[in-house]
């Protein structure tokens, strides 16, 4: 047997339609993969070249539980320059990635029993991290009609006297959303802890002003990562900007699940803050232009796109007119478009029929998707 907590952990289904789409190209079906947000773009190549460095120079050995010292201080004079707030090193925790510090948040606040609010269409981790926490998600709906915005009132009548925390999401996977101010300073108003995840800011369209609550009040949990905005997925990087007054049981839980993060991967953060702003720049100008090619597109073939997204790098497209579920959709998508997506149903009921499109796949292969797709359509 197994514990309770880990059978409410459910697949992620953009993997089993990824990992489904590899089977057939591995037996020589050509796949376009469209489903999971994976950016083709190769890491800053100072962030590649201080790796390299530091493992020439013996840096393979344990650090400080929090991480280097040159590292948080870099990340925390970049959080001032990103987002207008100082903040000190000895507030961050460096992770392998922003997953783990997001583990590391719900584990210093929530106990079995409590709750944590947050909004849906959600990213899938989320709950189930909360459930094997021993907390219960609570979700709060958001929908195409108001961009996905969150509605501050919602959230205030889903809040119990075991409310935990509150997860704010902004830019948004899967929807794109971006939180306007008053949003955030309203949320940040309620009394209760927020994590942050920012893992998207930087990605941004038309404009969009990504605010953090980081400005409104000290009870934040910044949950932030090198994945993303600088394509370094793999490199397995990421940390947590948090009040003082839980620094101390924060090292503890880091000292106990992981230790520290590798050196030579730290060094390869310290770089890509120093010298990645340029590789920054030409990728989100990148995602920009497949963003509007993936929108026409789209749009081209009669398909109904909710909004816009003025964030991260996913289109959410509502495809219940097909007539049935989204996991059913995508695999026949697969078979007969042999294009891999995202089923809405990883993001919450309220996502059910929809369907996620990512445009971190290179331009020629989103170009090729659309093709595909375009053929498949009337026989779906
Ligand atoms: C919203 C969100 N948060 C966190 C993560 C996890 O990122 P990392 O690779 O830094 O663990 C992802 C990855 O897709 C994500 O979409």
């Amino acid at each position: 047997m197994f514990a309770k907590r880990t059978q409410e952990v459910e697949p992620f289904l953009a993997m089993e339609v990824m990992e489904r789409g590899m089977a057939m190209a591995r037996e020589g079906t050509s796949i376009v993969q469209l489903g999971v947000g994976e950016p083709n773009f190769d890491a800053p190549p100072a962030a590649v070249q201080a790796a390299i460095d530091s493992l020439r120079s013996g840096e393979t050995h344990y650090t400080d539980s929090r991480g280097l010292f040159n590292l948080r201080e870099a990340i925390a004079n970049e959080c001032e320059a990103r987002r207008g707030v100082a903040v000190d090193p000895d507030q961050i925790v460096v992770t392998s990635g922003t997953s783990p510090a997001i583990l590391l948040c719900l584990n210093l606040l929530v106990d079995p029993g409590d709750e944590v609010v947050l909004a849906t269409p959600h990213y899938p981790c989320y709950p189930n991290m909360i459930a094997v926490c021993g907390g219960t998600p609570v979700l709060v709906p958001t929908g195409p009609e108001d961009g996905f915005v969150m509605d501050v009132a919602k959230v205030r009548a889903a809040i119990t006297p075991r409310t935990r925390a509150i997860f704010l999401a902004s830019p948004a996977n899967p929807t794109g959303a971006v939180q306007p101010r008053e949003v955030v300073e309203e949320l940040s108003s309620l009394g209760i802890p927020i994590l942050s995840d920012e893992i998207y800011d930087g990605l941004t369209y038309d404009d969009a002003e990504v605010t953090s609550p980081l400005g409104f009040t000290e009870d934040t949990y910044v949950l932030d990562g090198f994945s993303k905005r600088y394509a370094m997925t793999g490199f397995r990087l990421g940390y947590l900007i948090a009040p003082k007054k839980a620094m101390r049981s924060l090292q503890s839980l880091m000292q106990s699940f992981f230790i520290s993060t590798s050196q030579f991967v730290q060094q390869a953060g310290f770089a890509a803050l120093a010298e990645g702003a340029d590789h920054v720049e030409h990728m989100r100008r990148e995602y920009a232009i497949r963003r509007r090619i993936l929108l026409d597109g789209l749009r081209g073939m009669g398909l109904s796109i909710p909004i816009d997204p003025p964030g991260a790098f996913y289109v959410l497209v509502d495809m219940r007119h097909f007539g049935r579920d989204s996991l059913t959709l995508c695999f026949d998508i697969l078979e007969r478009a042999r294009v891999a997506l995202g089923p809405g149903r990883d993001f919450g009921e309220v996502a059910e029929g929809f369907v996620r499109f990512s445009f971190a796949t290179a331009r020629p292969e989103i170009e090729e998707a659309l093709r595909r797709l375009e053929r498949a359509f009337p026989e779906l």
